[in-house]
């Protein structure tokens, strides 16, 4: 009998290959945490926002319970809230607008750059313009995918209106603009731990940096309900700590990071010279019968969270790709001014073309530092037989 070849799966993501060298160092630092009894917060916490703080070149790092609440942490500590608006993207996760809303702020939106994904910072001054503009104390560029959002044009917003500039880098660790670290760019920075990130806990987890030694002080005081003395509360906070196994386990994880971001790197730029050596790469920004391919922009570190695609065909792409048992996401699937949950917005669809497109374009491909040669030929491969 014939038999039929059938290349091995490859999944999106692999975390075994992450947690077997590991194992014994992570054992070893979650019982430190048992014998200690340091749950919440306690040392395992404090080491590891001291560790974090110097990789990223920042003064201070605040752990705190997911990136989520980082964002929330970032925009109050920052003193935005009621009255406030804050202008930032539609095509993020979630999160990034429901924290404006959370910490009682309006969110403005304005359309993304194609060839980054990034907020345009054209349309934030279009923005800036139009009626509601007038109420915009704050930007919150999002450093989609791991690569930093155009960083010069922000802060010169920031430096012409006076805007506090929110960097949601939850996706962007160790990524850097112009040679600094996203998390040290604007006034804050929220940063996401949740177990897919590039360093990531074992559960959930997020951290806020910022320069400023006022703001980090009131960052630790709303993770705890607000409190600077023990039950006395000066402000309504929120509990938002982070919980000692994981400061234990980030610790571990935070030395091997740039290690992991540098073979990322690697795995983006195979995926890159394997899809032109197969003659499916189209210059971009938009898709006509092959693929365009993400591009690390001028002045930046892409760390790779995701390698982010384009196809004209994409819905059919990925189906053909989960028939082949090949992992694939796409991040996002619906711009956020067109969920439902956020209709108080008042946009409707037309509202931005880019970020409607690209919701409708973007495939993520497997990455992840571990990722081998030849699942990636598979993963080419695949898409080649697919385009033919
Ligand atoms: C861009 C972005 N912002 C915010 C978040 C929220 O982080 P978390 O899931 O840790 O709450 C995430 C993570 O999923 C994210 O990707």
């Amino acid at each position: 009998m014939q038999q039929v070849s059938v290349a091995n799966p490859v999944p999106m993501l692999d975390l075994e290959r992450q947690y077997e060298p590991l194992k014994q160092e992570m054992l070893e630092a979650l019982a430190g945490v048992l014998q200690t009894r340091q749950f919440i917060l306690g040392d395992s916490v404090a080491r590891f926002e001291t560790e974090a703080a110097s990789q990223l070149g920042v003064a201070h790092a605040v752990g705190c319970s997911s990136g989520t609440d980082a964002l929330w942490l970032a925009l109050a500590a920052a003193g935005l809230g009621p009255g406030d608006a804050v202008l930032t993207t539609p095509f993020s996760f979630f999160a990034s607008v429901s924290a404006i809303l959370r910490a009682g702020a309006s969110a403005i939106l304005a359309d993304i750059e194609p060839s980054s994904f990034n907020l345009d910072p054209q349309a934030v001054e279009k923005a800036l313009h139009s009626r509601q503009g007038a109420a915009v104390r704050a930007i919150l560029p999002v450093h989609l995918y791991g690569q930093p959002a155009d960083w010069d044009s922000f802060a010169r917003l920031g430096r012409d209106h006076g805007f506090k500039l929110i960097e949601d880098a939850a996706q962007a660790w160790g990524a850097t603009w112009k040679g600094a670290k996203a998390g040290g760019l604007g006034d804050a920075a929220a940063f996401s731990f949740y177990p897919t990130k590039n360093l990531s806990a074992a559960g959930d987890a997020g951290m806020v940096t910022t320069n400023s030694g006022e703001i980090a002080e009131r960052l630790r005081m709303l993770r705890q309900h607000g409190m600077r003395r023990r039950y006395y509360h000066d402000e309504i906070g929120w509990n938002a700590r982070m919980d000692g196994f994981q400061g234990a386990i980030l610790s571990v994880k935070l030395k091997y990071t740039p290690e992991w971001n540098q073979k990322r790197r690697a795995v983006a730029e195979r995926y890159h010279a394997s899809f032109r050596n197969a003659g499916l790469a189209e210059p971009g920004p938009y898709p006509a019968h092959g693929v365009v391919l993400p591009r690390e922009l001028e002045g930046r570190t892409h760390v790779w969270h995701q390698y982010v695609l384009r196809c004209a065909r994409r819905d059919e792409l990925r189906a053909f790709l989960t028939s082949r048992r090949i992992g694939s996401e796409v991040y996002y699937p619906l711009p956020l001014h067109l969920q439902p949950a956020l209709a108080c917005l008042g946009c409707r669809e037309g509202d931005f073309p880019e970020a409607e497109r690209a919701a409708r374009e973007v495939l993520a491909l497997p990455i992840f530092p571990e990722l081998r040669e030849d699942e990636q030929q598979t993963v080419v491969n695949a898409i080649a037989e697919f385009l033919s």
